[in-house]
């Protein structure tokens, strides 16, 4: 397994990789690695001959007062889960590397962008889309696994791909959660016992909307009503935004049908933390 840096050399060996006839498969991360990033590379060795792991914690995605400087980084672990799982290059990029003196251009996709973390977060899927189309130009990847997690994230960049006509397939891959039900994220270590306690009050909510609206309720402002409820019975917690959304458009729906799905962003202490899930059972 190579540690590439430099973005040149690595679009250099991935050319010639692409000229050899390699199928490229490719996980964008920002690092700190755990089951649900092992998922995608597992599943993304499966579909490829040469499967490339990039960790870069991507400055233009976080805004002013977020946790860019706090992110949790750990190279050397994450080199070590990669190998283990078959990562044949982590491409490891320098934010200077990216972004260098007089960077002026970013990728701005509208309309699904507006809601939810949109909303909360103005500026940070713009960010978003501008590293993956970097990621996507230098690593030159056939197919592209991303997390389910990060709901809007992955309808934002099937949007891009689709709009900006990438040859890149873009595959997602179910939430992965702690037994106990917590999604997955590198940010749950900043959780104290208590808060991580607390933060399952997020799937609970899934579980519960679904129970509702498998009893018959059909109207959104119900059943986020009680949610928030719910929610806000837990002292660390601070609802960010709690909506039922069409999972294509992204807009609320005030009635639930096949399309809806819950997303939830919720401070628990001072950690954002965010889950989602559709709320019919589903046969696709
Ligand atoms: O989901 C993430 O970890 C990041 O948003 C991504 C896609 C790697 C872009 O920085």
């Amino acid at each position: 397994m190579d540690i590439i840096t430099s973005v040149s050399e690595m679009q250099q060996r991935m050319l010639t990789a692409r000229q050899a006839g390699k199928l490229i498969s490719f996980v964008p991360t920002m690092g700190y690695l755990h089951q649900g990033h092992l998922s995608l590379l597992e599943e993304g060795r499966k579909r490829g001959d040469l499967l490339v792991l990039s960790i870069f914690v991507n400055p233009t995605q976080f805004g002013q007062g977020e946790d860019f400087e706090d992110y949790p980084r750990d190279l050397e672990k994450d080199s070590e889960l990669a190998r283990q799982v078959g990562v044949d290059i982590i491409f490891a990029p320098t934010a200077s590397g990216m972004y260098p003196n007089g960077y002026s251009t970013y990728v701005d996709v509208e309309k699904i962008t507006e809601n939810l973390c949109g909303a909360s977060r103005p500026g940070h899927f713009r960010g978003v889309s501008t590293v993956v189309s970097k990621l996507f130009n230098i690593v030159q990847p056939h197919v592209a696994l991303f997390g389910a997690k990060d709901f809007q994230q992955l309808a934002v960049i099937r949007r891009m791909t689709l709009d900006m006509n990438m040859p890149v397939e873009i595959v997602g891959m179910p939430i992965f959660r702690e037994v106990d039900g917590l999604a997955m994220s590198s940010r749950n270590v900043y959780l104290s016992p208590s808060e991580r306690e607390q933060a399952l009050v997020l799937s609970r909510s899934i579980a519960a909307a679904r129970e509702l609206v498998a009893a018959g309720e059909s109207d959104s402002a119900t059943i986020l009503a009680k949610l928030t409820q719910m929610i806000t019975e837990q002292p660390a917690a601070r609802i960010d935004y709690v909506q039922i959304c069409h999972q294509l458009s992204l807009e609320d729906q005030d009635q639930i049908d096949e399309d809806s799905v819950l997303l939830l962003a919720v401070f628990v202490g001072k950690t954002r933390l965010i889950d989602n899930g559709f709320l019919q059972v589903r046969h696709d």
